[in-house]
């Protein structure tokens, strides 16, 4: 109950899926939560969830490819908490539609959105030393899907390593976490869609799709002081689709 006591932890994309129970779990483990997202009335949501058992959260909105917003989030949750020790960029979006717009779309809110977190972040967390987890995506590490997505998730790995590697000597550590298919509202129109359910079964060797909380157990680990020695690492959930 207390592997996040006295960390100060910021979620972006804490109103849903992934975020949602990353910031949750983190809560219930005794880290102060700030939680962030583009939808007040879900952000709120979580908000009093944890507030129900006695979790210590605030909740902000933010729009994570809006760097004056990110800077007064910060400001914000510094001027409450005192500090940030751990940032977790969940906040994503997927399309269905592969045109330069939404190549730009995905880039801008998926990969500028988590850089600039890490950008903002990164002077506070030199106080300290600290950790940034980011959530990327198979599609980051795998081919099939030459699309923006793919691109912003394969940036995030490349900005993971380097910032692991640059950082390091601040004691600030940078990992990123790989999901196979999570049921979240992102995801869950494809249990309605035969064929592309039966795709996915296929590709999964576990017999089961993952939910939020087998995420969240690995932001959870990547928070906490029980990884000190891990950066830079690579951490992918999935079921066994990469193995397979
Ligand atoms: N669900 C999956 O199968 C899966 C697989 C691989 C990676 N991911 C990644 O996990 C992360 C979380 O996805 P999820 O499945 O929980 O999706 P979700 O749709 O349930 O949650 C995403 C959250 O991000 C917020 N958001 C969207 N645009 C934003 C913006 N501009 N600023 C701030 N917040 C914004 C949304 O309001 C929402 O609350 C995403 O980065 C996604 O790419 C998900």
């Amino acid at each position: 109950m207390d592997r996040m006591k006295g960390k100060v932890v910021l979620v972006t994309g804490a109103g849903s899926g992934i975020g949602k129970a990353s910031a949750i779990l983190l809560a219930k483990e005794g880290a102060k939560v700030v939680l962030t997202d583009i939808q007040t009335d879900t952000l709120n949501t979580t908000v009093s969830e944890i507030e129900a058992f006695q979790g210590e959260a605030i909740g902000i909105k933010l729009n994570v490819s809006d760097e004056e917003e990110w800077i007064a989030t910060i400001q914000k949750a510094v001027g409450t908490f005192g500090t940030i020790n751990v940032l977790v960029n969940s906040a994503g979006i997927s399309s269905q539609f592969d045109t330069t717009e939404e190549w730009k779309r995905l880039l801008n809110i998926n990969l500028t959105g988590s850089y600039l977190g890490m950008k903002q972040v990164i002077p506070i967390m030199k106080q300290d030393g600290g950790s940034i987890v980011n959530i990327a995506s198979l599609a980051g590490l795998v081919g099939g899907g030459f699309n923006g997505y793919t691109a912003s998730k394969g940036g995030i790995r490349s900005i993971s390593r380097a910032a692991a590697v640059d950082y390091a000597k601040d004691k600030i550590r940078v990992n990123s976490i790989y999901p196979g298919l999570i049921i979240t509202p992102m995801t869950e129109g494809i249990l309605y869609h035969n064929v592309l359910k039966q795709k996915f079964e296929e590709k999964t060797p576990l017999p089961r799709f993952g939910t939020p909380e087998d995420i969240a157990f690995g932001v959870l680990y990547l928070a906490s002081e029980e990884s000190s020695f891990v950066t830079g690492t690579e951490l992918v959930i999935d079921g066994g689709t990469t193995a397979s």
